[in-house]
């Protein structure tokens, strides 16, 4: 069993992982600031557990909270997704991004000095692998350079890395290709503030009609139907990567090791599209639109390294994924709740 501090553990991916954690006999301390996510998802994650949290409303870019946690929970690995994300956004506000993206890590590392906590497992991108081919492998180098998130996730490994060289620690980069999907109770997804950049969140909106109709971006692609491909992975198998990935580090001597999250294979825009029709029996109004800058034509994942090392594999479908979307969308067709959790946070 290990005490893990989940940083950013009541968004999308956090929470899934939290319930992962749980089940594996694990003991999560979630510390999140609420930024992207609302504080209802602590109940939801108390119901689905059937156990007693411990959770902090904390912003982990003050250092002075954030060793204060680390003091009082003493916690053997850290699990981080504490972060901001749009990509677009980080273009317009360079600062805030790099700010709030490189201090978070760099209290988390002081953290772990303070309590001795040797693991973390970093929540990266395969926005890191930029321009290589395809299929991205985890000895590629890490170059993306293309918006101030991107470079944030590069900068990140790399403050990891160095770290590790010389401090007690063993790091686990995890390269996530693109999450999608839902808890299958329908309680826990996702449910990002604002208008929606990426393409499921794009379909759930318009499929609850709280957006008129989906924008196909670019559809001259050389790719076979001419959109883009990515490589779709269900939240749920993501969650239980970072598991696997835990116990990699506890039981093994690597210092620092990338895995690749994703299930190896390409699906097209309109290729989601209509497995989410399917799955909700909608017909969603579509409109073609021009590139988005910025776009690859297409990339998947080589996930053969963490397939051998961590006997991970992704085994959901395209179709459960839409399925296990569609569900939350529709016992949340507004979006988590407002208001406070009845469970109540941890006090300093
Ligand atoms: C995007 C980010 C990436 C980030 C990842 C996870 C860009 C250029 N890339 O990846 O850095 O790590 O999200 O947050 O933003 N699409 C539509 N209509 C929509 C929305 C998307 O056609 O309304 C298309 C896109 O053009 C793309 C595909 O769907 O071809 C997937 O887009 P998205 O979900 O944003 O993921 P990525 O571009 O792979």
């Amino acid at each position: 069993m290990m005490r893990v501090l989940v940083a950013g553990g009541a968004g999308f991916i956090g929470s899934h992982t939290v319930v992962k954690l749980v089940e594996a006999g694990h003991e999560p301390i979630i510390v999140d600031n609420f930024s992207n996510s609302k504080p209802v998802v602590i109940d939801r994650l108390e119901a689905l557990t059937g156990s007693h949290l411990t959770w902090y409303n904390a912003d982990l870019t003050n250092r002075e909270i954030t060793e204060a946690i680390f003091t009082q929970e003493q916690p053997d690995a850290v699990i981080h997704f504490a972060g901001l994300k749009a990509v677009g956004e980080s273009v317009e506000k360079p600062l805030w991004y790099y700010e709030t993206n490189m201090n978070t890590t760099f209290n988390l590392l002081h953290g772990m000095a303070t309590a001795e906590t040797r693991h973390i497992v970093f929540s990266s991108s395969a926005t890191v692998y930029g321009n290589n081919p395809i299929p991205f492998q985890e000895d590629m180098e890490a170059v993306n350079s293309l918006s101030p998130y991107g470079y944030s996730k590069v900068a990140i490994e790399r403050v990891l890395t160095d770290t590790a060289k010389v401090a007690d620690i063993q790091v686990g980069l995890l390269r996530y290709f693109n999450p999608v999907g839902a808890h299958p109770s329908g309680t826990i997804g996702e449910d990002p503030l604002g208008i929606p950049n990426n393409l499921m969140p794009a379909i759930a909106s318009v499929a609850t009609g709280r957006r008129e109709k989906l924008y196909v971006f670019g559809t001259d692609y050389p790719t076979p139907d001419g959109t883009c491909l990515r490589d779709y992975i269900h939240v749920q198998d993501l969650a239980a990567g970072h598991v696997a990935a835990l116990d990699y580090l506890a039981a093994h001597d690597t210092k620092v090791r990338a895995w690749n999250f994703g299930t190896g294979q390409g699906t097209s825009v309109l290729e989601l599209i209509h497995a989410f029709e399917k799955a909700s029996g909608l017909t969603l109004p579509i409109e073609y639109a021009p590139r988005r800058d910025g776009d690859r034509d297409a990339f998947w994942a080589d996930a053969s390294r963490a397939k051998i090392e961590l006997g991970w594999t992704a085994e959901k479908t395209i179709d459960e994924m839409c399925a296990d979307t569609w569900r939350f969308q529709q016992a949340n067709p507004e979006g988590y709740p407002d208001g406070d959790p009845i469970s109540r946070p941890a006090q300093l």
